[in-house]
Order: C-alpha cells, then sequence, then structure tokens
C-alpha cells in the first residue's frame, strides 16, 4: 500500500487508512474516477455499466442480473428488506455482531415483522439453532450478514442456503464488508439476495450499492403485498438494467473506479485475491497473538477482511487507536458498540499486501508499551513472517 500524499491540507503526509472500511484507494483507481463526468444515459456509460456487470457476476458467483444504486452499504440493507418483506409475513435476522442489529433495526423502522436470533458476538453461527426457528414459524426470509466486520466472524452461507433451499423462504445476504475479499458462491449455495458496496474490497470511494436477486426472490418480490418503497424498488431497477441503465443518476464516478478495480481484480486472478486477503488476515492474526493481542474472533469461521484484537484488561482500546494515529499517521478502527475500548479492528481487504501488515505490526509493536503492554521486541514480525511463508 503506497502512502498518501497530502492533498490541500485534506489529510497528512503518510497518512494510511486501515480501519476496514472504506479502505485505502490505489491511484490506478483513483485515477479512474477522476475523469469527465459522463452522460449516464450515453454510449460511453452504458459501455462502462455493462462490462462492470459482466466482471462482478463472478465476484458474487452469479447470472443474475446486478443491480446498482446510488448508496452507502445500509442503504443496500434496507432497499434489501424493503423489497421482501410484506406486510404480513415475519423476518428471521440473524444477529452475530452490530451490522446483524441493523439488519433488524432496519426491519423494524420499516414496519417488518422481525424476529432475531442472537449470537454471542465473536462466535460462529449455530446453524442447528437457524433450523429450529424455521421449523417454528414460516418466515419469509432469513436475514443474515455475511461477513461481520464487528466480530471477525462469516456465516456460513453454503449451510445457511441449504436451509431455506426447500422452502419458500428466502436468504437474504449483507456482503458489504465480504464481497471481493471472501468467497461468495451465491447460486451454488442458494443465496437469494446478496447486497454490497463499494468501499471495502473494490477498494473505491463509497457512494455505490450493488444486489443480485435469484429467480426465486424475483418470484416472491415481484407480487402486490409489498411494502411502499419507489427509490429502493428493484423491479424499476431491472426494467432499467434491461435497457442498459440505471433508472436514476448513477455514482458515475465510482462505477468508473468500480470497473478499474474489477480489471485488476480478475488480472491478479479471483482465487489468488481470495488467497492473499486469507494469508493478510492470518499473517496479522498471528503478529498480534505474538504481541498479546488475541483475536476476539472465537469462531472457527474467521473473516479474511477484518481482524478484530482484545485489549488487555485496564488498557483502554482507544489509546492505541489515538497513538497509532498521533505517531503514525495509521487510522485504524475501534468498536461503536457494547465492546468500545475493549477490541480495536484493522482492515484487511483491498489493495494490501505483506508489507502493509508488517508495517501495521512494527507499528503496533512500538506503540503497546505506551499504553501499559510488555511486548516481546520483533515477536510480531517473526511470527507473521513464519505465517507468510507457510501460508498456501
Ligand atoms: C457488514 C457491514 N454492513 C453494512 C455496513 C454499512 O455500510 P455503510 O456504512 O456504507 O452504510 C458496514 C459498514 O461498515 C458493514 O461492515
Amino acid at each position: 500500500m503506497s502512502e498518501v500524499v497530502s492533498v490541500s491540507g485534506v489529510a497528512p503526509a503518510g497518512y494510511r487508512l486501515r480501519i476496514p472500511g472504506p479502505t485505502y484507494v490505489p491511484e490506478r483507481i483513483f485515477q479512474a474516477t477522476v475523469q469527465p463526468i459522463l452522460n449516464h444515459r450515453g454510449p460511453e456509460f452504458r459501455a462502462k455499466l455493462a462490462h462492470t456487470e459482466q466482471m462482478l457476476q463472478p465476484v458474487f458467483g452469479t447470472s443474475n442480473r446486478i443491480l446498482f444504486f446510488a448508496t452507502s452499504g445500509s442503504g443496500m440493507m434496507e432497499a434489501a428488506l424493503v423489497n421482501v418483506a410484506t406486510p404480513g409475513s415475519a423476518l428471521l435476522v440473524i444477529a452475530h455482531g452490530q451490522f446483524g442489529e441493523r439488519f433488524a433495526s432496519i426491519g423494524q423502522a420499516i414496519g417488518a415483522q422481525v424476529d432475531t436470533l442472537a449470537v454471542p458476538w465473536g462466535e460462529d453461527i449455530d446453524i442447528d439453532a437457524v433450523e429450529a426457528r424455521l421449523h417454528e414459524k414460516d418466515y419469509r426470509a432469513v436475514v443474515a450478514v455475511h461477513n461481520e466486520s464487528s466480530t471477525g466472524i462469516v456465516a456460513d452461507l453454503a449451510r445457511l442456503g441449504a436451509l431455506v433451499r426447500n422452502r419458500p423462504t428466502l436468504l437474504v445476504v449483507d456482503s458489504v464488508s465480504g464481497l471481493g475479499g471472501i468467497e461468495m458462491k451465491q447460486d451454488e449455495w442458494g443465496v437469494d439476495i446478496v447486497v454490497s458496496a463499494s468501499q471495502k474490497s473494490f477498494m473505491c470511494p463509497p457512494g455505490l450499492g450493488m444486489a443480485s436477486v435469484s429467480a426465486k426472490a424475483w418470484a416472491a418480490i415481484s407480487g402486490d403485498d409489498r411494502m411502499p418503497s419507489f427509490y429502493w424498488d428493484f423491479r424499476r431497477t431491472l426494467a432499467s438494467m434491461e435497457k442498459g441503465e440505471t433508472p436514476f443518476t448513477p455514482a458515475i464516478t465510482v462505477v468508473a473506479g468500480l470497473h478499474e478495480a474489477l480489471e485488476m481484480m480478475h488480472a491478479e486472478g479471483m482465487p489468488n485475491v481470495l488467497a492473499r486477503h486469507r494469508r493478510m488476515a492470518a499473517a496479522l492474526r498471528a503478529g498480534g497473538a505474538a504481541l498479546g493481542l488475541p483475536d476476539f474472533s472465537q469462531g472457527a469461521h474467521k473473516s479474511s477482511t477484518v481482524v478484530c484484537f482484545k485489549i488487555q484488561e485496564g488498557v483502554d482500546g482507544t489509546a492505541v487507536i489515538r497513538e497509532l494515529y498521533q505517531r503514525h499517521r495509521t487510522v485504524i478502527a475501534g468498536a461503536r458498540n457494547r465492546f468500545q475500548g475493549k477490541i480495536i479492528r484493522i482492515g484487511t481487504m483491498g489493495a494490501i499486501d505483506a508489507d502493509t501488515i508488517l508495517t501495521d505490526l512494527a507499528q503496533l509493536e512500538e506503540v503497546l508499551p505506551s499504553v501499559g503492554y510488555t511486548i516481546t521486541p520483533g515477536a510480531a514480525l517473526a511470527a507473521a513472517r513464519d505465517s507468510l511463508a507457510h501460508a498456501n
């Protein structure tokens, strides 16, 4: 990850954006976003949109049309639920972290009936518990977060998909922080709606939302018993996509950036992109453990796009974040929830390589003693290098 040079004082020299999204935008993608604005109904933009959709489909693991919206990830979460929910049906929202809780709040805000299956944060989703709930009630949809950015745990979508495959129930998934960095096989796994956004593993500025909708979901959401919506109505977006455009003005510059990002991702090869994310997350975890930063994610399904570290008793995690910024201009995240001060989170998504991770660890090694940690100098980098050397 190259260093950012200050532009008109926006960011200090050496600023390193290491939060779990938005992520650092590589120069090549950045340049693609600062080209002249195209007519969004003209031939140049139509060609870009069509090719972007074509390059996105293998990343989603789908042959579905991709729907584009000018919005953030939360907008796409609302879009998914407002299309799926009906006045008389219930949604089963799996909450294995903050974004699952947000999904439940969005469902309630739009007037849907929401049942929540709460999973202890940092643990895997108990798929048997989900199945038991499906036996108790006919749910319109099971709603889950693919990659819980607040806990570093990934949902087993293959198993969740298998649960709904032979039921009318739909599987709706937020892959805002997963897609592009963690495997997604939407069609094979039977995921009915996947929503995502531009600013995480896709290395783009924020502002572009995406959705992919299965044939089963189209059949279910095309009836009259829908929640009221206009902008988010997937049917309108699909009708426009069939004509090669979006119904409303899209985030033109972000589409251009995403097009460039996908060119880069496919040149690297998607299996290699996913393997690189796995290697970098594993190296960061190994280095963190050597520094006395245990993984907050206790489950087996650990994220490749975010690493959450537990902070030792008696130390305020916000001090680690503050010191990293003040000494190194490196920006990592804490928690904006019940774990505030107790965990720190670092993105391992997008344009990251071994140098990025080794720099993170070298800086943590320098900062941690100042907030009360006792560390063994060199141990973190050695552990990370060992992890990188042995990763496949
Ligand atoms: C898993 C997940 N879902 C949804 C969101 C919300 O996205 P946005 O902040 O773009 O609305 C985030 C953002 O961090 C996320 O990590």
